[in-house]
């Protein structure tokens, strides 16, 4: 019998082969919002190696929301045609494309992770920090932002609305919005970001309203047939897996089919509780799934093709999402069909590639993987 992370997964129009998901991971090397030829080797070897769906990097839905200056970004028509070369990549590799869209609000204008990831000066006029509220992300006062005004709020719901249509029009067919890890959505959230008193802050309904109005304004543009993703951060400082079941049953009502279920990053301080270990985050994706029933995708340390196995065996997640193990073998998908004891585990990768790893292995029968130990020469 096929093991469950191989099984297929429909959802909406969209089919995927496996459970296993690239998750999204910044490449840091676009150009004015463009894709470069390291996002094409990046994208080609992941969707090569074998995973159900690849999702894009954050891509920035405004100039003003970029996170760093390498974002891809999805701000303008003429970025299209770029996408949709990726979109191609991704595709000839197996694996069905998806892409993560992104405002990065307080924690945006940084340099990367490895050049001390620092807020820089403006480099231009159109790129200001924006939040719900003029509060910084440390208490040391790294990043603050300009509260943004209603017109600010309106015209970034129409840019999540503009991008998911370029995304569609790219030929994405899965679309995530990033409403975790302190970014702009995610501060309009949680009430130690958000101290607004119009329609956008106060209650919990306020709060969540931002996003709501995303959702439906991108849900009006991208295509029924196609799945919408949202990330969120599912337990954080003052923020516990309670409100973030109230937050998916009304996401549920609003067309999302997937909750990316991650953790943290609303302030420089961890999420209470969390002991970083592998599939730390699983027990989120396992009590919204078990509370609302919606779709869940588990992410963070999941390493071995066993443990993955098991929490899609066990009704913990529908889909397992794969970051930096991914980063270290790409072909983690077809490691795992082995270890599982797939009849086919090449089937996995397309047929340019499985058609002669299958011959390789009639060649020599007991060929071992070079991932699971040497045999005797
Ligand atoms: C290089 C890198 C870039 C990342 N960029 C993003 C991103 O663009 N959007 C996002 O939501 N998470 C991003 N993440 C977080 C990953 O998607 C993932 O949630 C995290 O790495 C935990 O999974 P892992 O333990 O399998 O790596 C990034 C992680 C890495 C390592």
């Amino acid at each position: 019998m096929t093991p469950h992370l191989f099984s297929p997964l429909q959802i909406r129009e969209v089919r995927l082969k496996n459970r296993i998901v690239v998750s999204p991971m910044w490449q840091y090397s676009g150009v004015d919002g463009r894709p470069t030829s390291t996002h094409v080797v990046h994208y080609g070897r992941l969707a090569e190696g074998g995973a159900g769906l690849v999702i894009q990097e954050g891509t920035t839905v405004s100039r003003v929301g970029r996170g760093t200056v390498g974002d891809l970004g999805l701000w303008d028509d003429s970025l299209v045609p770029h996408h949709a070369r990726l979109v191609e990549v991704v595709e000839s590799g197996g694996a069905v494309p998806g892409i993560q869209l992104i405002h990065a609000g307080r924690k945006g204008r940084r340099t990367p992770p490895w050049a001390a990831h620092e807020h820089e000066p403006p480099a231009s006029a159109d790129w200001q920090l924006l939040g719900p509220s003029a509060l910084p992300i440390t208490a040391n006062g790294s990043g603050v932002p300009a509260e943004m005004s209603i017109r600010d709020i309106e015209d970034t719901v129409t840019a999540f609305a503009n991008a998911a249509r370029r995304a569609d029009e790219a030929g994405y067919e899965v679309l995530e919005l990033q409403a975790a890890h302190g970014y702009l959505i995610h501060t309009f959230l949680s009430p130690l970001s958000n101290r607004r008193t119009d329609r956008y802050g106060g209650s919990t309904a306020n709060r969540l309203r931002f996003l709501v109005e995303i959702v439906d304004r991108v849900r009006a543009v991208w295509p029924a047939g196609k799945a919408l993703f949202v990330r969120l951060s599912c337990v954080d400082v003052e923020w516990t897996i309670d409100q973030t079941v109230e937050l998916v049953r009304e996401l549920q009502q609003h067309g999302v089919d997937v909750i990316d279920c991650s953790s943290g990053g609303l302030t420089g301080v961890p999420a209470p509780g969390t002991k970083t270990d592998y599939g730390y985050q699983v027990p989120h994706a396992e009590e919204i799934r078990t509370r609302t029933g919606l779709t869940t995708m588990a992410v963070g340390y999941i390493v071995h093709a066993a443990h993955a196995q098991a929490i899609v065996e066990n009704g913990q997640a529908d889909l397992v999402a794969l970051g930096r193990e991914l980063l270290h073998n790409p072909h983690w998908p077809i490691d795992a069909a082995r270890k599982l004891g797939l009849t086919d585990p090449y089937a996995q990768a397309p047929g340019r590639i499985s058609h002669w790893l299958r011959k390789r292995d009639e060649s020599f029968p007991d060929l071992v993987p070079s991932t699971e130990g040497s045999r005797q020469l």
